[in-house]
């Protein structure tokens, strides 16, 4: 089956096919970073105009970077949740109606699952049983997959996500937004001696998280360390801050990666979502699962932050074991992963 994905939750346009046979025919993204980047962080009202200004234009050039038309398309997938609930709703309707004209199945993908299912397309993807660590801007879950659908909640975020805690601290750093990656390149290069944060609920057992009290860690290093600054003097602070920020975070979601590793004794683990683009984190996994004789898996760095081609995978898989919406679509801006089943 030909599946078409569109991915509409938050600030990108995403869209893509996807074929059993032929795996990723086409993918194309439209993000609306410079869009936000004014306001400081995504302005939803903005989000889902741009969306329905973007989605159509962007169907069309992926249909014809695949060198498809419309009519060879046998199914729809689109992001039904979680996420904001105008960008959703204006990806569901433009879904919809493509499906209903060309008299084809629809059905509704949680974003989740399609960061989750995102390393099956690469060239060598992990197996089943894994363990997941999903880090993207909403939210931070661990989560023990035994196949599509089967999903096991280890442990989820308390309070912010590891990619808002990101966000929150570049904020806070005036360092602009997308924070996730300005917080990375100057962690790069930061002094990892001069400050240590802490590493919050590490002490306990346990595999939940909490980020929150780390940006306020940071602001507080901030207000005491700057006074009376040079600008270089500031600037350094800055890089230095973000290090000890990043280490700290890196470090938490390790030490919980390898006690879930442990505890389940699964050797396999899957890193998703914008926050696994993190090169530090990704070296940091790689030490700890060869330590532990396992392997860490990742998509490619495009399709760790939003896109449509995991959404036309995760889609395919469930319109392939016969799945699909009717005609009255919703948006699902809460929706829990552990409310799927097995397609
Ligand atoms: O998965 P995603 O694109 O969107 C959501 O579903 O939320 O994740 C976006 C998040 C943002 O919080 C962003 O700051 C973070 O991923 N991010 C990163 C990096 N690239 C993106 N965080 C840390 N390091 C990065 N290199
Ligand atoms: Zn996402």
């Amino acid at each position: 089956m030909t599946v078409l994905g569109i991915e509409t939750s938050c600030d990108e346009t995403g869209v893509a096919i996807y074929t059993g046979r032929d795996g990723l025919l086409a993918h194309q993204l439209y993000s609306q970073v410079e869009l936000h980047a004014e306001y400081g962080g995504v302005v939803p009202e903005l989000a889902s105009r741009d969306h329905v200004r973007k989605l159509v234009p962007l169907i069309r050039a992926t249909l014809g970077q695949a060198g498809l038309k419309g009519a060879d398309i046998g199914g729809i997938a689109y992001t039904a949740g979680p996420g904001l609930a105008g960008a959703l709703l204006s990806g569901a309707a433009v879904a919809r109606s493509l499906a209903w004209t060309w008299q084809v199945p629809a059905v509704e993908v949680h974003h989740m699952e399609g960061h989750l299912l995102a390393p099956m397309l690469e060239e060598e993807p992990p197996e089943f049983p894994f363990v997941a660590l999903l880090v993207s801007g909403g939210h931070t879950l661990l989560v023990r997959v035994e196949g599509v659908g089967n999903y096991e909640l280890l442990g989820e975020s308390l309070d912010d996500a590891a990619g808002e805690a990101f966000d929150k601290t570049a904020k806070m750093l005036g360092l602009g937004y997308p924070g996730g990656p300005a917080v990375a390149a100057r962690a790069a290069s930061g002094d990892p001696a001069r400050f240590t944060f802490p590493r919050p609920m590490t002490d306990r057992p346990g595999l939940d998280f909490s980020f929150s009290g780390l940006k306020t860690y940071a602001l507080t290093t901030m207000q005491r360390e700057s006074a009376g600054l040079r600008e270089d003097q500031l600037e350094t602070l800055k890089n230095d801050i973000a290090r000890a920020f990043e280490d700290a975070v890196v470090d938490t979601l390790t030490i919980k990666c390898r006690r879930a590793i442990r505890e389940s004794g699964v050797k396999t683990l899957v890193l998703a979502g914008g926050v696994a683009a993190n090169q530090h984190l990704r070296e940091k996994m790689n030490q700890m699962m060869s330590a532990e004789g396992g392997n860490a898996f990742y998509p490619r760095l495009d399709f760790c932050t939003d896109n449509g081609a995991m959404i036309a995978y995760a889609g395919w898989q469930r319109l392939r074991a016969g799945e699909s919406v009717g005609l009255a679509f919703q948006a699902r801006p809460r929706w829990s992963l552990m409310e799927l089943h097995v397609p």
